[in-house]
């Protein structure tokens, strides 16, 4: 009967547009398009797979805006966002991105968010004080030049009930993960659908649709993390996204951007606390075992990387680059020195001030990671009396915090410059430059995406990723009026789609009763051993913890080969219920995220982001042939990516950030 386990019911659904994901991006695209649909009889639905009031990486909460821009100038934002990404960002996006995104912080604090302020005095409140909304004048406490502090365990409830209240709760279903587009039958380079399944009941999503927008966050766990066994699951990168954005993006031919980049964030270790407000606003400083500042010691290291090292604050590859080189050395473990940061402020603020500031030690944590106060209950850390360890994680994929990759998008259609278009690989769909109509499309037809989706403009964090989103739900709805005829048709039949999405759980009814012990079996793997495989070979080949983030172009020809075949065994995943199908799926997700990362570090000959990973066969950065856009697209019938290069283009004068 259908609708039970093994014979979901199909659910077959056409709308104008589909958002995918609850997440910041988003939220901020459900609140926008119902300004711009007005008037319209556009049918618009949202999807997450999860719950949206605590979906996505803000789900724990946030203690800072990292992006607030106020009355500086968004070309310093672009200037900022292209030196700690080494120098390859697009300027053109990442300026659009300045301009607008506090718009999106006035709104959170209308909706209820706690800022903290400056009274006129210059003293530190809450935001909840009643002082001065930043949208009339308020002036907000900076952690650092770009970032204010926030009361934020609430932000994603309060974000997410906008856009609820916006889109309206009949317009969204929650608990449902997308695994695949469906490309249109008319049209390869256009996006017709989606198809996804429910992760409470058996029931499959068909949906049909003009325009989608694709932001289900970046990619976690497809390196083996350093929390194993009883650790296992906490990572500083929220779990639950596990690259549906690039790999669905890729399957349907999207070009993808900067794959190369991840993120190795330095953080409080077992707990992958913040490092933010320790270091900009109590101003902490990391030393090694014997106390010394590795920032001042290293320093003449940062010569080896002109012009990004001679900058005034150096990329946050090359701070994590001297820190691994004191544990290399054996000078670990590498300590936040909060002792010293919390003395020095006792020296200047008033008592109510240290109070708050004490207070905030740890509602920086309860905010945003509550796993860290745990761990400093569990060992016994006054961080007045004793310093924390710091570590380098294992790395993640992503696009809107201190990482680029994602996919290459059209960009604003007042800025920027058209660039050459002569590399071999440029698809026939593509026209040239670096904007082809609709802000934050693809270069797949109809399909957009925003936050972590938006390849080569990093340091958007929540605030950014928000704006994006509403920035994508105007162009959404523009593309969708200037195509009203548009039918959109599936290129594959619905009964097909279907039985792709439930294999694994065929496999397992079909072999579940061959061996007496349930994940034992030659016909199938669980997603959870085929993760582990995934996790180990990343680890050991493409520039894990496991090699001190070193790779060559050998190991990655052995990575290469071990993934093609893992990718094979994929298909023998099972699933035994359907938190497993999920599993299945993401780990699905995962490999061709991890497929297009490993690609393109193979076709990047040079260590770009020393820090976050070195190819030691090419160990410099090459400012000549290689300050350049890896970009890819995926063959869905090869199953195989093709990199190639694309120019890159300095729209704003960087000049201005070298000492
Ligand atoms: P997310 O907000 O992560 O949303 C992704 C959404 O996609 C989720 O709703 C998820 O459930 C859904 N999804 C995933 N896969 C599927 C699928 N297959 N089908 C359907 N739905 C799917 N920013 C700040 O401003 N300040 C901070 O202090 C700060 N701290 C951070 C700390 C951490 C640990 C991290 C990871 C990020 C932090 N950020 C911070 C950045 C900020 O959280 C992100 O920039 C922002 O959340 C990105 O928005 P997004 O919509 O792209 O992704
Ligand atoms: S979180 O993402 O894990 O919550 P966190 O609170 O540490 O982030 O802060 C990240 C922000 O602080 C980013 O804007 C990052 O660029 C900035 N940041 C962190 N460390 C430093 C540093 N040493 N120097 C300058 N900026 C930093």
């Amino acid at each position: 009967m259908a609708g039970e386990f093994g014979n979901p019911e199909v659910v077959e659904e056409e709308v104008d547009i589909l958002m995918i994901g609850g997440g910041m991006a988003c939220c901020g695209a459900a609140y926008e398009i119902m300004r711009w649909s007005d008037g319209t009889d556009l049918k618009i639905k949202l999807v997450d797979k999860a719950a949206m009031d605590r979906s996505g990486a803000v789900a724990q909460g946030l203690s800072a805006i990292n992006t607030y821009i106020g009355d500086q100038d968004p070309a310093d934002y672009a200037r900022m966002v292209s030196n700690d990404l080494m120098g390859i960002t697009r300027d053109d996006l990442t300026y659009d991105l300045g301009r607008h995104v506090d718009d999106s912080v006035h709104l959170f604090e209308e909706w209820g968010l706690p800022i903290w302020k400056l009274d006129e005095k210059g003293e530190r409140h809450d935001g909840s004080k009643g002082l001065t909304p930043l949208k009339d004048g308020g002036t907000p406490v900076r952690s650092g030049k770009w970032q204010i502090m926030i009361n934020g365990e609430s932000y994603k409830w309060i974000v997410a009930e906008a856009a609820k209240k916006a889109l309206g709760v009949e317009n969204i279903q929650e608990r449902v993960f997308i695994v695949k587009l469906v490309n249109d039958k008319n049209d390869p380079h256009r996006i017709a659908g989606a198809v996804g399944f429910s992760t409470r009941e058996d029931k499959v999503y068909v949906y049909k649709f003009k325009a989608c927008l694709l932001a289900a966050g970046g990619c976690v766990n497809l390196f083996r993390p350093r929390s194993v066994g009883e650790g296992q699951g906490r990572a500083w990168y929220p779990v639950w996204n596990a690259g549906s954005t690039y790999a669905m993006a890729a399957e349907a031919g999207a070009e993808l951007t900067l794959m190369e980049n991840r993120f190795v964030p330095a953080r409080f270790k077992d707990g992958y606390g913040p490092v933010g407000a320790w270091f900009l606003l109590f101003k902490a400083k990391a030393i090694n075992a014997i106390g010394e500042v590795y920032m001042d010691r290293n320093k003449a290291m940062l010569d080896d990387y002109p012009p990004y090292g001679q900058a005034a604050v150096p990329a946050s590859c090359l701070r994590n680059h001297l820190m691994l080189h004191e544990m290399k050395e054996g000078r670990g473990p590498i300590y936040m020195d909060t002792v010293t940061a919390l003395a020095a402020l006792r020296e200047t603020l008033s008592p109510r001030e240290v109070k708050h500031l004490e207070a905030e030690a740890w509602e920086d944590f309860l905010d945003m990671c509550i796993g860290q106060c745990g761990v400093w209950a569990g060992e016994n850390i006054e961080p007045e009396k004793k310093n924390s360890e710091l570590m380098p994680t294992e790395p993640y994929l992503l696009g809107s915090h201190s990482g680029c990759c994602g996919i290459w998008v059209s960009g604003p259609e007042d800025l920027g410059a058209p660039t050459e278009e002569t590399e071999a690989g440029v698809p026939d769909h593509l026209p040239s430059g670096w904007n082809w109509g609709y802000r934050s499309m693809s270069t797949v037809q109809g399909l957009f995406t925003a936050g972590d989706g938006v390849g080569a403009s990093g340091h958007k964090f929540s605030s950014g990723s928000h704006a994006e989103g509403r920035l994508c739900a105007k162009s959404m709805v523009k593309y969708c009026l200037d195509n009203k005829d548009l039918k959109p048709e599936l290129d594959t039949s619905v009964d097909d789609l279907v039985a792709e999405i439930y294999q694994p759980v065929k496999t397992f009814l079909e072999h579940k009763d061959y061996t007496t012990a349930i994940d034992i079996n030659p016909h199938y793997i669980t997603p959870k051993m085929l993760q582990f495989r995934l996790q180990k070979i990343m680890d050991e080949y493409v520039a894990g913890i496991a090699t001190y983030y070193n790779t060559n172009g050998h190991m990655l020809d052995v990575a290469e080969e071990k993934l093609t075949m893992l990718k094979e065994d994929a298909a023998k995943m099972r699933a035994k219920d359907l938190h497993e199908l999920l599993r299945a799926w993401e780990n699905y997700h995962r490999i061709l995220t991890a497929e297009a990362h490993m690609k393109h570090i193979q076709f990047r000959e040079e260590s770009r982001y020393p820090g976050f990973y070195y190819r030691t066969d090419y160990n410099f950065v090459d400012e000549e042939n290689w300050k350049c856009f890896v970009n890819s697209i995926y063959d869905k019938e090869t199953k195989t990516y093709t990199c190639f290069k694309r120019a890159h283009k300095d729209l704003v004068d960087k000049t201005k950030l070298f000492k």
